[in-house]
């Protein structure tokens, strides 16, 4: 079976939020077949990378660094595979008056929902790109307000006028394109099952005249899901209910096979088992959302981590992140984990599979052989996340299985992809600062 690539997230009410207006829902739909594992794998140290030096610079102080960086901005997501669109979720986002459609990639590490632009200056990207002057609803926003001044990261210190445009400038590293253009705001279109539309006013939205090409082929640009006050996720929550959530299906799902995205309470759960619930570790100057682990359990024992590993006050800490496909453990948790599963899979032939340390060919793989052992990812608050076997021992390619999740530096910041979180429902409580989640299918 061939490995999917992107899923495509179209924008799609609930039939019954139609009625009450309280809630609002995205589908998920398999997109064009994508990257290899392996170039996956290569993306999601690229991203790691990036979240890593945002925490950095956060912890410094966004704009002092900026301004040790000189002249312009810092780093930030936008090259080297951040976004390289692979193993990544993509929203249909449909804005301004009338509504001109963009693919966005659905990221909870980003504040800044940004589209590819035509916008004054900079040349205008090839393909799809969004025409302020053919939106009525566009408003730009100056550099000398609150919003831009205080709230859009990697806005540039440069503000010569009080009514000149708020400027950003995202690199992922010195030396790259990045992303550049103007912030402004415009109404988002959401469309609902039977072609109804509803708008949202005033989104906060960058306007990238320039950005980088390679990592943006099949993207035009990003909806930010992240915990910050402009993020398109922190004002569709607050509109609906102070909560959004999505369902991811199985990245290898066939082609019909839809989640979701949805803000607002949705439709009562067909089951009514609860939903593990812990607490959600928010910093006012991060969009990441920061869980507290406490354990991995493999075959039902608790793993032998140390508990450094799981503090961000040391360094360490776990993030969900929508926009990373392969879990990254910092090393003492990616030994324990790959040593215990391994230990575990003895018995299965081995096959070599780089980047991955262990692989498997299952074809091979002898009746009554081991077959893969329960994990379990224990978080604060006795919620514990039990993946299936396929969203950690991964299909790599025809036969064969590697065990999914990368090594990260030590100390350092674990991130639960989004591989580990499929097929279960993830709800952002932003109100109550709590992340729920329970096994589903993501069927409707
Ligand atoms: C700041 O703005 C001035 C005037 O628009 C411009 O000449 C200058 O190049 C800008 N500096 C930076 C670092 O963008
Ligand atoms: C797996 O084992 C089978 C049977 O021994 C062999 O034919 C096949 O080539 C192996 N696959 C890989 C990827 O090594």
């Amino acid at each position: 079976m061939a490995f999917r690539g992107n899923l495509l997230v179209v924008l799609v009410l609930a039939a019954s939020a139609i009625a009450t207006g309280k809630s609002a829902r995205l589908e998920l739909v398999p997109a064009a077949p994508g990257a290899s594992m392996a170039e996956r794998a290569m993306d999601d140290r690229h991203r790691h990378t990036y979240i890593t030096q945002k925490i950095a610079s956060g912890r410094g102080g966004s704009r002092r660094v900026a301004a040790e960086v000189g002249a312009s901005a810092v780093s930030l997501p936008v090259s080297s595979g951040a976004y390289a669109g692979t193993g990544q979720y993509f929203v249909k986002f449909l804005v301004g008056t009338p509504a001109q459609e963009f693919a966005l990639v659905a990221d909870t590490g980003s504040d800044l929902t940004w589209v590819k632009c035509n916008g004054a200056g900079g040349a205008t990207p090839p393909g799809r790109v969004f025409r302020p002057a053919d939106s009525k609803s566009w408003a730009p926003i100056s550099c000398s307000s609150d919003t831009c001044k205080l709230d859009v990261p990697f806005s540039l210190a440069n503000c010569s006028a009080p009514t000149s445009p708020c400027d950003y400038d995202y690199r992922y590293k010195e030396g790259s394109a990045g992303a550049r253009g103007v912030v402004g705001t415009d109404s988002a279109t959401i469309a609902l099952p039977g072609g109804k539309m509803v708008q949202m006013q005033d989104v906060v939205l960058g306007c990238s005249s320039t950005h980088d090409g390679q990592s943006f082929q099949a993207a035009d640009g990003v909806i930010s899901l992240g915990n910050s006050k402009i993020s398109f996720a922190s004002r569709a929550a607050a509109r609906y209910g102070g909560s959004f959530s999505y369902c991811l299906v199985d990245h290898l799902a066939p082609r019909d096979a839809t989640g979701y995205l949805a803000f607002g309470p949705g439709p009562a759960p067909k089951d009514s088992t609860p939903a593990a619930q812990t607490q959600l570790l928010l910093d006012p100057k991060m969009p990441f959302y920061g869980v507290k682990v406490e354990a991995i359990h493999v075959a039902g024992k608790a793993l032998d981590i140390p508990a450094e590993v799981w503090d961000a006050m040391k360094n360490g800490g776990t993030i969900l992140d929508s926009g990373t496909t392969l879990t990254v453990l910092a090393t003492p948790a990616y030994k324990a984990v790959v040593a215990a599963l391994s230990t575990h899979l003895a018995g299965v032939p081995t096959v070599a599979f780089p980047p991955f340390e262990h692989c498997y060919n299952w074809t091979a793989r002898r009746p009554g052989a081991p077959e893969i052992p329960k994990l379990a990812v224990q978080f604060a608050g006795s919620a514990r996340l039990e993946p299936p076997a396929k969203s950690y021992v991964i299909d790599v390619k025809p036969g064969v299985k590697c065990i999914g999740v990368q090594e990260g530096e030590s100390p350092g910041l674990s991130v639960i992809g989004n591989i580990l979180q499929q097929e279960h429902l993830w709800e952002f409580d932003l109100k109550n600062r709590l992340v729920r989640f329970k096994q589903s299918t993501c069927t409707r």
